[in-house]
C-alpha cells in the first residue's frame, strides 16, 4: 500500500477504502458536475473494474482522489485513469501530481501502461503523449487521449473486470 507523506502538510497519499466512496463522489461532483456523465470516459467506467483508488487524506477531510480502471486496448491489459480531481483550495500544491505519480507507480509495478482522456498541457509534464491509434467506445477529442508506458497502444479500449 501506498501511504507517503505530502511534503507541504498534513496531506497523506493512501489507497481509497470502500468508506471512501461518498466522500470521492462529492469531490469529483464538485469538480467536473454532473456533466460528466454524458462523456465517453464515463462509458467505459460505468462497465470496468475499479483497478485502484488513491486519495489525499486531511483528517477526516479528502481534498483529494484519482481512480484506474481495469482495460484492454487491443487484447492487451492496461488502465484507464479519471476522474482524478482535487478540491478547489487545495489545488497548485502539487496534490495533482502526487495523486497522478501515485497511479503511474501502481501501473509500473505491474507493467502496464495507463490511457486516459484529459488535458495534455497538464498531462504531459507526467510524460504522457498522444494515443493515436486506439479507438475509445463513443467521440472524444483525438489530442485529448494519452498515454503513458511502453510502447504505442494499438486497437479498440474495452473495458475489463
Ligand atoms: C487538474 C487538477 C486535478 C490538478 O490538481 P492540482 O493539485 O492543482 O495539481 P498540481 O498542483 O500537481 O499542478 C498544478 C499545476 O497544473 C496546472 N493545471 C491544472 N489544471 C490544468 C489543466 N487542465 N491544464 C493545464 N494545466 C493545468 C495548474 O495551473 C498548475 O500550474 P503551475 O504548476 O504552473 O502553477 C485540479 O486542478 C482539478 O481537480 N481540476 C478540476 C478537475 C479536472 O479538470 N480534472 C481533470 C483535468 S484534465
Amino acid at each position: 500500500m501506498l501511504d507517503a507523506t505530502h511534503p507541504a502538510s498534513a496531506l497523506r497519499i493512501e489507497t481509497e477504502t470502500p468508506a471512501d466512496a461518498p466522500a470521492v463522489e462529492a469531490l469529483v461532483l464538485a469538480a467536473f458536475g454532473p456533466g460528466r456523465f454524458a462523456k465517453t470516459a464515463e462509458r467505459l467506467r460505468e462497465r470496468a473494474a475499479v483497478a485502484a483508488g488513491f486519495v489525499a487524506r486531511d483528517g477526516e477531510r479528502l481534498p483529494g482522489s484519482v481512480r484506474l480502471w481495469s482495460i484492454t486496448i487491443g487484447g492487451v491489459p492496461a488502465v484507464f485513469l479519471g476522474p482524478i480531481a482535487v478540491a478547489a483550495d487545495n489545488r497548485k500544491a502539487g496534490l495533482g501530481g502526487e495523486l497522478v505519480q501515485a497511479c503511474l507507480a501502481w501501473a509500473a509495478e505491474r507493467g502496464m501502461g495507463v490511457l486516459l482522456v484529459g488535458d495534455s498541457p497538464y498531462f504531459g509534464r507526467f510524460g504522457f503523449t498522444r494515443a493515436e491509434d486506439v479507438r475509445l467506445p463513443g467521440p472524444v477529442d483525438p489530442r485529448r487521449v494519452l498515454w503513458r508506458g511502453g510502447d504505442q497502444p494499438t486497437g479498440v479500449v474495452l473495458p475489463a473486470a
